[in-house]
C-alpha cells in the first residue's frame, strides 16, 4: 500500500493529528474508566502517530508499526515515544504494558486467522489486570459503504486531496475493499495523483467476543457512540484477569 510506503511523508496532510482531539480524549476516558492508575500503552499499528500524539499527554507510549516509513513519519511527531517495527500478529518484545491499544490499523487483518494472532500479540503484552483496547473502524452490523473526501493544505506548500471509495464486493466473507484517489500538489513539480487499492477486514460482534475471549481476556463490547463524523464507533474493551 503505497499510503504507507512512498507516500508515508504526505499522511499527515491525509488526515491531520489535530482532528483526532476528540476521539483520542474518548479512548483516554474509555481506558482510565477501566484502569484509573495505567500509565504505559502500547499501540500496535500505531501510523502516523495521530491518535499517540494526543495520548501521550496521559500515557508513556511505545508505539509499533509494520511500515519504517510511518514510523518515521510518528517520530517527528512524537519524538518522546518509544518506536519499534512489527507486525501486529507477530511483535513480542517481552514485556508488558498497562494497556495496549489497537486503533484503525486493525482493518488490515482479513481473516479470523490474522485477527486471532493479534489478539493474541495483544495478550501477550497487556499486564495481569491490565487492559486492552480495541478500535475497529467497523464491525459487520455497522459497515456502510460509501464515499468521503479530504486532505488538508500543508505550511511548506505542499498540498493533498483523496477520494475514498468503500465497497464491498462479497458481503459473505471476511473482506472489503477501499479505492483510495489521492491528487498531491508541491511547489516545482507537477501535479500528482496516485490510485491506491486497499484490502480490509471486517468482523462480526460476536467474531471480536468470541475470540478476545479464546485469548484469555474477558471483554466487553463498548455502547457504540458516534464518532467525529457521526458514523457509531465500535469498541471492545478487553481485561486480561489480574491472576493470569
Ligand atoms: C490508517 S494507518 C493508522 C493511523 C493511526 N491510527 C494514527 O493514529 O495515526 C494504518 C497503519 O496500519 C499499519 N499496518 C497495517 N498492517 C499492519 C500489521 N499487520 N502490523 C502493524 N501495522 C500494520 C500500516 O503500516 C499503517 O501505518
Amino acid at each position: 500500500m503505497r499510503l504507507y510506503g512512498d507516500l508515508a511523508p504526505w499522511f499527515h496532510l491525509l488526515t491531520a493529528p489535530a482532528d483526532y482531539e476528540h476521539e483520542a480524549e474518548r479512548y483516554r476516558e474509555t481506558i482510565v474508566g477501566a484502569l484509573p492508575d495505567a500509565t504505559t500503552l502500547l499501540e500496535l499499528g500505531s501510523g502516523g502517530g495521530n491518535n499517540a500524539s494526543h495520548l501521550k499527554r496521559s500515557f508513556t507510549c511505545t508505539l509499533s508499526d509494520l511500515s519504517p516509513q510511518m514510523l518515521t513519519l510518528s517520530r517527528e511527531l512524537n519524538p518522546e515515544c518509544e518506536h519499534v517495527l512489527g507486525d501486529m500478529r507477530l511483535l513480542r518484545l517481552g514485556r508488558t504494558f498497562d494497556v495496549v491499544f489497537v486503533h484503525d490499523a486493525v482493518a488490515y487483518l482479513t481473516t479470523e486467522d490474522d485477527l486471532r494472532a493479534c489478539l493474541g500479540t495483544a495478550y501477550a503484552h497487556t499486564r495481569p489486570g491490565g487492559v486492552a483496547l480495541f478500535v475497529p473502524d467497523c464491525t459487520r452490523e455497522t459497515f456502510e459503504p460509501g464515499t468521503e473526501h479530504g486532505g488538508h493544505d500543508g505550511e511548506d506548500g505542499r498540498a493533498l486531496r483523496y477520494l475514498e471509495w468503500t465497497s464491498d464486493p462479497d458481503p459473505g466473507d471476511t473482506a472489503y475493499e477501499v479505492e483510495y484517489v489521492v491528487v498531491m500538489r508541491e511547489a516545482g513539480r507537477d501535479t500528482r495523483i496516485v490510485h491506491d487499492h486497499h484490502v480490509l477486514g471486517v468482523f462480526p460482534e460476536h467474531t471480536w467476543l468470541h475470540l478476545l475471549e479464546d485469548a484469555g481476556f474477558e471483554p466487553t463490547a463498548v455502547p457504540a457512540q458516534p464518532d467525529d463524523d457521526d458514523a457509531p464507533q465500535p469498541m471492545f474493551l478487553a481485561r486480561r484477569p489480574a491472576g493470569r
